[in-house]
């Protein structure tokens, strides 16, 4: 393999990909494609430019994707749209760049017979009781709640369907939540972070019970990695990194480490239809393809991604305002 196409390469999960690629494997090309929504930021790849390009482009637009993929060796497919409260205010975005973009990234990838990794996530499998010691397997009946994983789980059965039908080369992963460099503030952990850098309280939904399972950004680039190059046509490998944890003591540990009381936070209206839990069971991953994850120290890792805020407002401080507007027009 000497040339990929990473779409959604500027986003968030996609761009530390990119990154880790650069380091890791210092003979291959990457083409990023990416149309640049809201969520995608060049500056998520400044340095990279010797061996990384961007087109910006949209997985929708057919000729488009067509001619990128047959220019490349294999395809990462992570654009997506990807943020539940947005997916309950508009969820078209969603079923037109999950469901159809996915659906013209397979049609270019059996055309031109590449390798595709699809990148999912485990709320495909709904959520899980708090009280269930049980975790989400490759085996777990798809059960989705929101716009947003409603579509993932229709782009995992796409490609799926394209894997029996068409032949084509494809492997799927589902993760559980990621944290880390260069996430838009939208998502929970930022929010909280660049809430208290502004001087405001963390905002929490609901009663902070809900339980996610966090794992660092690095760990989910080295189990796509590690699928992309030795995963078995056709399976799917759950990633997770046993980081099972309430979004109130995520809360608390955020407000400790940056030096404030662990109570000073807000409760704020709870999202409709709020998964519980997520868990995930990487045992396959794990034992099929030797992968483990090395980044598990999470109130390090959450030390180093403070530091990364309190670092670079620049890339931040553009996108707040307008985030913390949308979030008053759903009063959360
Ligand atoms: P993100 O929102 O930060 O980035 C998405 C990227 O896709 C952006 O750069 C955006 O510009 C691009 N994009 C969106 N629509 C596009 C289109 N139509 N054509 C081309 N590019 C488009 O998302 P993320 O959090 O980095 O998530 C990346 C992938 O990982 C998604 O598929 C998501 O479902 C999956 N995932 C995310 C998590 C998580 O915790 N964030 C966990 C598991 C899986
Ligand atoms: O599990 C993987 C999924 O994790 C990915 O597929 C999604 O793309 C990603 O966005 C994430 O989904 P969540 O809905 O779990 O992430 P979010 O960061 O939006 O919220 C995490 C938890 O924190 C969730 O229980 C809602 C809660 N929350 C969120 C925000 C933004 C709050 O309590 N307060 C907040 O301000």
């Amino acid at each position: 393999m000497q040339k990929i196409l990473v779409t959604g390469g500027a986003g968030f999960i996609g761009s530390n990909f990119v990154r880790h690629v650069y380091r890791e494997r210092p003979d291959w090309l990457v083409e990023v494609y990416d149309s640049l929504t809201y969520a995608g930021n060049k500056a998520n790849l400044k340095g990279l430019e010797d061996r990384v390009t961007l087109t910006v482009a949209d997985i929708c637009d057919e000729s488009a994707i067509d001619a990128a993929v047959a220019r490349n060796d294999a395809v990462v497919h992570f654009a997506a749209e990807s943020h539940n409260d947005n997916s309950l205010f508009n969820p078209w975005p969603f079923v037109n760049t999950n469901l159809v973009g996915t659906y013209h990234v397979l049609e270019a990838v059996r055309h031109h017979q590449k390798r595709l990794h699809h990148i999912s996530t485990d709320e495909v499998y709904g959520d899980l009781k708090l009280d269930d010691p049980s975790k989400f397997t490759p085996e777990t009946p798809y059960n989705p709640s929101s716009p947003y994983s409603s579509t993932k789980a229709g782009s995992d059965l796409l490609v799926r369907a394209w894997v029996r039908s068409f032949n084509v080369k494809a492997t799927i992963s589902n993760c559980s939540n990621n944290y880390g460099p260069y996430q838009h503030v939208e998502k929970f952990i930022p929010r909280q972070i660049t809430e208290i850098l502004e001087g405001r309280k963390p905002k929490l939904y609901g009663s902070g019970a809900n339980v996610r399972d966090w794992i660092h950004t690095e760990d989910h680039s080295s189990g796509v990695l590690t699928i992309l190059e030795k995963g078995k046509i056709g399976e799917t490998y759950l990633i997770g990194a046993n980081g099972e944890m309430q979004n109130k003591e995520v809360v608390e540990l955020i407000l400790q480490i940056m030096g404030k009381d662990k109570n000073d936070y807000d409760q704020v209206n709870d999202r409709p239809g709020h998964d519980l839990r997520y868990a995930i069971d990487s045992s396959k991953i794990i034992d099929d393809l030797g992968w483990q994850p090395k980044y598990t120290d999470f109130r390090k890792g959450l030390s180093n991604t403070i530091d990364w805020y309190k670092d670079n407002q620049d890339w931040w401080k553009p996108l707040k305002a307008s985030t913390e507007e949308k979030y008053k027009e759903l009063n959360r």
